[in-house]
């Protein structure tokens, strides 16, 4: 589990499912997530179940985003994956429209880079965005990540950003 100011994330359980199909089949979330692609209900199953393999073996995969307390409704996702299957991790989020604009996404995604430095020790984290992903542009600079190349994707351009862990030296990307 991991905490900020105002969230609690917690690894991506089965109980999630329903919450988490319900976000994920959001036109303004899947637009850019999953290149505008609804995942069916069976998808959102094999993601929760690769995140609790990925976190049994590696400690990393997708966290649930809610406001701390009781019996809080889920707000978002964020998480760490393998980018393109190499050995860079980089860092998604995702969060309902009607509570964006608020600091959230940014504030559960800097717990995740923290995490992926302090816990995980990794040299740098990574992120891909589509070029006109705005919020989420503004989400990973707010978070010190830079951009360092731009690659063809299925919507248009993607930039990939990174951050090399301060603890291991300058941001060098
Ligand atoms: C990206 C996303 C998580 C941002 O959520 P959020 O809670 O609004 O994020 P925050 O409030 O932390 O920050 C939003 C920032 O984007 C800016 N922003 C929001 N919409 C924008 C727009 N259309 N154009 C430009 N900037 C925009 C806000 O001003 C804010 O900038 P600031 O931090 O400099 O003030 C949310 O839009 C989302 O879930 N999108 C769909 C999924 C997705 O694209 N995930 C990322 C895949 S790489």
């Amino acid at each position: 589990m991991l905490r900020t100011a105002r969230l609690t994330l917690t690894p991506l359980r089965a109980g999630d499912h329903d919450e988490l199909l319900t976000l994920w089949q959001r036109p303004e979330v899947r637009e850019f997530l999953f290149d505008g692609e609804t995942l069916s209900a069976e998808q959102v199953t094999e993601i929760i179940t690769g995140s609790e393999k990925d976190f049994a073996t590696d400690k990393f995969g997708f966290w649930a985003i809610r406001e701390t307390g009781i019996d809080r409704p889920l707000l978002g996702t964020a998480g760490l994956r393998r980018l393109d299957d190499g050995p860079d991790l980089e860092v998604v989020y995702s969060l309902d429209p009607g509570f964006q604009g608020r600091g959230l996404a940014g504030e559960a995604a800097a717990a995740v880079v923290a995490y992926g430095f302090e816990v995980l020790g990794l040299d740098r984290v990574l992120a891909e965005i589509d070029e006109g992903n705005a919020a989420s542009i503004a989400v990973i600079e707010r978070l010190g990540l830079r951009p360092f190349e731009t690659v063809p994707g299925v919507l248009g351009p993607m930039i990939h950003y990174a951050l090399t862990n301060p603890a291991h030296g300058a941001n060098t990307a």
